[in-house]
């Protein structure tokens, strides 16, 4: 089994030039999907979970499907807890064997947003548990945060290099134009801020709000340091239409398992095309 923290896998992802696919799941049949896909690819995986979905499960029974299905994979899986803001539900994932954690106070002035991250890397210290951090405040929607366009705010390099000297993180999310959610028009991504932010900071960064994103923004974000690219959105939508589209093919049909079958398929399919996308087929190894 390797049920590992975000370290190693995103080091040598940013340093060999490919990103790491951190995917959002909602339940057993989606994690088994997304663990599946990445092992048939010998690739390394990131189970992510909104700290929604952890309160609707409880920490123990999600911290258990994901550690038995990573026993089945030779390959590298962490389970990361995405955008959080409570301490206590942190606190709560680590002991459960969360093996990384993202600490969100971007909403929060500067010092705060350090004040916080550092005290998350001390507790995550003590379990060997990687940490993310965000910095400038990313838009859209995603699952219980929300940031309207006109409050998200792109990250300051500067203030990227020092928030980084002074608290030792794994992975930094940078705001660089992306948004959680469907985007209503073309993305404007801050390349230019994103190569800087890349030059003053050696950490493996984070691209959030996949989904809708081309191949090739992937491609340059990837080329220019991003060794962690998240996917919510695009999941949800494959896990309601399979099953709903099933359904709606076969209407007399009431066995749940051949709907469920479905799903994991479309979902595996999705993942898949994403992994190869992002140059981490083989990485694993
Ligand atoms: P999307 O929902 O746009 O794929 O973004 C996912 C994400 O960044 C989760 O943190």
């Amino acid at each position: 089994m390797a049920f590992e923290n975000m370290k190693t896998m995103l080091h040598k992802a940013r340093h060999e030039g490919y990103a790491v696919g951190a995917f959002n799941i909602v339940d057993l049949n989606s994690t088994r999907a997304v663990i599946d896909a990445a092992s048939e690819l010998r690739a390394p995986v990131i189970i992510q979970t909104s700290p929604k979905t952890v309160i609707f499960w409880g920490p123990q029974i999600l911290a258990g499907w994901v550690k038995s299905l990573a026993q089945q994979s030779p390959f590298p899986v962490a389970l990361h807890l995405d955008h959080c803001k409570d301490l206590e539900v942190i606190r709560q994932c680590i002991e459960a064997g969360w093996t990384s954690v993202m600490i969100d106070a971007s909403s929060r002035p500067y010092q705060e947003n350090l004040a916080l991250t550092r005290q998350v890397v001390g507790i995550a210290a003590t379990s060997d548990v990687s940490v993310e951090a965000e910095l400038g405040e990313i838009g859209g929607v995603e699952d219980d945060k929300s940031v309207a366009d006109a409050d998200a705010r792109l990250a300051d390099p500067a203030n990227a290099e020092s928030f980084c000297r002074q608290v030792e993180i794994d992975c930094l999310a940078p705001a660089i134009g992306t948004a959680h959610g469907i985007y209503k028009g073309e993305p404007r991504i801050a390349f230019d801020r994103l190569a800087e932010i890349s030059r003053r900071v050696p950490l493996p960064l984070a691209l959030h709000g996949g989904t809708g994103l081309s191949p090739d923004v992937f491609r340059q974000c990837i080329r220019l340091g991003c060794a962690k690219v998240n996917i919510s959105t695009q999941l949800k939508h494959t896990f309601f239409d399979s099953f709903v589209g099933y359904h709606g093919e076969h209407r007399d049909q009431y066995d749940p398992l051949k709907a469920l079958a479905c799903q994991y398929e479309r979902l595996k399919q999705d993942v898949r095309c994403l992994i190869e996308l992002f140059g981490a087929r083989g990485k694993g190894e």
